[in-house]
């Protein structure tokens, strides 16, 4: 088992969960399933990864069988940006949680800070990237005209309704958490952002946790996940796996390097949430903390390999609409 946190909210969290972007829905299920067998508590899910169901069925099947009980568990989704409108909320968590067979979630992200025009279950779901037909046709994404603190009031409301214990925002920057934060009743138990050894952000994630929240690390394996995606910048980028300081880290602690760009988020108390379809793979990527420690030296030279080089930016989405949400 991972090491626990405790949230502002009370709630605890293991530092280590599985990220459930791009499981294929053939094998989510099984997947789901062993990496509970295995030690997994904390599920990262979002409506956007179109395996909610399957996600759902692992868990429901698992605690069928007696390997866990719903309390144990930690699971996690994230509203799709189509469902902003404090009138789409509910509705969109709804729908995840009938999508899980499940009663409520643990922790709910706001997945991004855009707000876009929205598409009836019906037309489309999970619409990803999609804001109707015309739009589609003229290569562009229509806005809706929600502020982020109407979208975070509605999910407030969710946590009063025993839907959600707890509210999480996602690709959030400094400017937009001062602002939620001036107006937020319930405040965000967790950030979750890209983050890893070329993408450090160590002033903004020192800053977010002195507010008492939760940092999230995803794609922690930097280039990796978005060469599976086909991205260019990232098959230009070397691999974090092979760099030469992480290696050299991980041969003196006799460790894989996946380990040690793990380790080297949660020893920040940063939480980590790997994905991995390989069931040793499963097994490393969750028994960090007890098979490597890695020194203040340590840290120091795999954060130095920071290049603020950022891979999943929504600038890219549309090239007549981009969204600069981190400039
Ligand atoms: N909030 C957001 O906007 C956002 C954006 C991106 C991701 N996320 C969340 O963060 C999670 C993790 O990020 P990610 O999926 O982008 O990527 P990631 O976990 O950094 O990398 C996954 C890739 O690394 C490989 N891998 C996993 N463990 C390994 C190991 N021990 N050794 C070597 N290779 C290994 C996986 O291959 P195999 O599967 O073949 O093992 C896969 O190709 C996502 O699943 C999702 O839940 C959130």
């Amino acid at each position: 088992m991972a090491t626990v946190v405790t949230l502002n909210n009370g709630n605890k969290m293991p530092l280590v969960g599985l990220g459930c972007w791009k499981i294929p829905n053939e094998t989510c299920t099984q997947q789901i399933y062993d990496a509970i067998s295995v030690g997994y508590r904390v599920f990262d899910g979002a409506e956007d990864y179109g395996n909610e169901k399957e996600v759902g069925e692992g868990i429901r099947r698992a605690i069928k069988d007696g390997l866990v009980k719903r309390e144990e568990l930690f699971v996690v989704s994230k509203l799709w940006n189509s469902y902003h409108h404090p009138k789409n909320v509910k509705l969109a968590l709804k729908r995840t949680l009938s999508d899980m067979g499940l009663d409520y979630l643990d922790l709910f992200y706001i997945h991004f800070p855009v707000a876009l025009r929205p598409v009836p279950f019906e037309e489309k779901y999970p619409p990803g990237l999609f804001t109707g037909e015309a739009d589609a046709k003229a290569g562009v994404l229509s806005e809706e005209p929600v502020p982020i603190l109407d979208t975070y009031r509605a999910l407030e409301e969710c946590v009063e309704e025993g839907l959600i214990k707890s509210i999480g925002v996602s690709n959030f920057s400094g400017s937009l958490m001062l602002d939620l934060l001036r107006g937020a009743r319930i405040p965000p138990a967790a950030l979750q952002i890209e983050l890893h050894p070329y993408l450090t952000q160590e002033r903004y994630v020192k800053w977010v946790q002195s507010k008492g929240i939760q940092v999230v690390a995803y794609s922690s394996f930097g280039p990796q996940s978005f060469v599976d995606m086909g991205s260019e910048i990232a098959k230009a980028t070397p691999t974090l796996f092979e760099h030469e300081v992480v290696k050299k880290i991980a041969d003196k602690h006799n460790v894989s390097t996946s380990q040690v760009l793990l380790r080297w988020a949660t020893q920040q108390k940063i939480a980590v949430i790997p994905k991995s379809s390989k069931k040793e793979r499963l097994r490393q990527n969750l028994l960090i903390d007890k098979e490597v420690t890695l020194s203040e030296a340590e840290i120091k030279q795999v954060s130095s390999l920071n290049k603020n080089l950022r891979f999943n930016d929504p600038f890219t989405w549309s090239e007549k609409t981009p969204f600069p949400i981190f400039d």
